[in-house]
């Protein structure tokens, strides 16, 4: 598979479509002076990984209730954590977050279901569909443990190999067939209904082999129904960030999920407020991007020794670093980073973006609407002869032609919403109309 750089086609039935910034900033008298604060301004929140043995220290946690509005266990939801004999449940450490999160009014992303690494030693004794068997069951029982207490999972992570296939890492999950991961997704969306469910990994910040193996599975899972809602881009950061990294949250955004930045961490050197900075601003130029979690609150936290790589000193005190990503949140932002044009009057527009390979494509379609609200919109694009539209998601469609699903029939004046297909052959290559109706 070979992944070609993606283009974009603007139209519009508007000819002299008004380029509009896509920036909103927020209009509040006084900038807020804590991260989940300010994060909250823009609908969005603001976590770190929290370690359950370390909630005794006072330090921690009052930093913790100061600044964060959305926890994440760091070990204490795992698979070793949590069934450590085969059958046998333990929640004491994972209640203990959720209780903490709960008294100080934040939210819980869940971590993790299902991973290659930290499982009990007994899964080593398993495979084929016995594995099968006791890894469904294992996310259907954390799962229905939490129902009702998690805002999203990590259902699957670190699912994907790294270098240049774009494929699969091989693992013992892995080898009980190519399906685990929606399968799992299938059963942890039985099991809790309510949550958000993500697939989260590492090395996967820019757009790379890596990233677009994962984007083309969300794009696949999309089209087939199996009930995926976000992306997680750990972001374990060195002393660059790659220059694509808001593109890239921006096309997963493009397939209907949210994306969130969940285990930032950034190697302590000249560049680290800057680069903390250049993360929260991507996040706050995607509208799609529900938030950021950083991987523990003080350096002496962090599971990188010695790298310094946190937001607070050993000490607790604020680093620059605190600032940059403040002071980046309070700007604003955040209506879309993919809608660089607004029909003059009324009607709508559409942009598509690809994303190719020998053979097939997925396609993502953003809608805007002109200055008057739209309550349904049509979208025709042109398809090479020889492909096919073989799945699409947020739409339905006749052929070439897509309509509005009930949930995004309606967009208010100067909104867009996004729709997707995937298929055969080459993708539209003349520009695509928007009409209401
Ligand atoms: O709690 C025991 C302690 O009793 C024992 O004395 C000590 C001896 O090694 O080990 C302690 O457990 C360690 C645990 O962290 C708690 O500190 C484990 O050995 C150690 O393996 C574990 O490391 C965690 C690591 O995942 C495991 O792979 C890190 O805390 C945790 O930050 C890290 O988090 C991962 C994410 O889940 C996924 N993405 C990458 C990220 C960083 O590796």
């Amino acid at each position: 598979m070979r992944f070609r750089p993606r283009f974009l086609l603007l139209c519009g039935t508007a000819a002299a479509a008004a380029l509009t910034a896509g920036v909103a900033l927020i209009g509040t008298a006084e900038a807020a002076t804590t991260l989940g604060a300010s994060a909250a301004q823009s609908g969005r929140y603001f976590g770190t990984a929290v370690a359950a043995g370390k909630l005794g220290d006072s330090t921690y946690t009052g930093i913790l209730t100061r600044e964060f509005n959305m926890i994440t266990p760091e070990n204490e939801m795992k698979w070793d954590a949590t069934e450590p004999s085969q059958g046998r449940f333990t929640f004491t450490n994972g209640d203990r977050i959720v209780a903490q999160a709960q008294s100080n009014g934040s939210r819980v992303r869940g971590h993790n279901l299902l991973w290659h690494a930290q499982q009990p030693s007994w899964v080593a004794g398993l495979s084929g569909s016995a594995l099968r068997s006791a890894m469904i069951n294992h996310v259907t029982q954390v799962a229905s443990h939490y129902k009702g207490k998690i805002y999203a999972w990590d259902v699957v992570n670190e699912a994907f190999a790294d270098g240049g296939s774009g494929g699969r890492r091989d693992s013992n999950l892995q080898r009980t067939g190519n399906d685990w991961i929606e399968a799992a997704f299938r059963a942890a969306h039985t099991a809790d209904p309510g949550a958000k469910l993500c697939y989260n990994d590492y090395n996967t910040d820019g757009v790379n082999a890596k990233s677009t193996g994962v984007y083309n599975m969300v794009a696949d899972f999309k089209a087939r129904g199996v009930p995926i809602d976000c992306v997680g881009f750990q972001s374990h950061l060195g002393t660059s960030i790659p220059g694509d990294y808001q593109a890239n949250l921006q096309r997963f955004a493009n397939l209907g999920v949210d994306v969130q930045i969940t285990e930032l961490d950034v190697a302590q050197g000249g560049n680290q407020a800057n680069i903390y900075a250049t993360v929260t601003k991507a996040c706050m130029a995607v509208s799609r991007c529900t938030g950021i979690t950083v991987w523990g609150i003080r350096d002496s936290d962090s599971w990188r020794t010695g790298e310094n790589p946190l937001l607070f000193d050993a000490s607790g005190n604020k680093k620059a670093a605190y600032t940059s990503v403040l002071n980046a949140l309070n700007a604003g932002g955040g209506t879309s980073g993919s809608s660089p044009t607004t029909p003059a009057s009324g009607g709508c527009n559409a942009s598509v973006s690809l994303n190719s390979w020998n053979g097939g494509y997925t396609a993502s379609v953003h809608v805007t609407a002109g200055a008057a609200a739209v309550n349904g919109w049509t979208v025709t694009v042109t398809l090479p002869s020889g492909g096919a539209v073989t799945g699409v998601w947020n739409a339905t469609n006749s052929g070439s032609t897509f309509r509005n699903v009930g949930y995004n029939a309606q967009i208010p004046a100067g909104g867009s919403t996004d729709f997707g297909f995937q298929g055969t052959g080459t993708g539209p290559t003349a520009t695509p109309t928007c009409r209401v109706g």
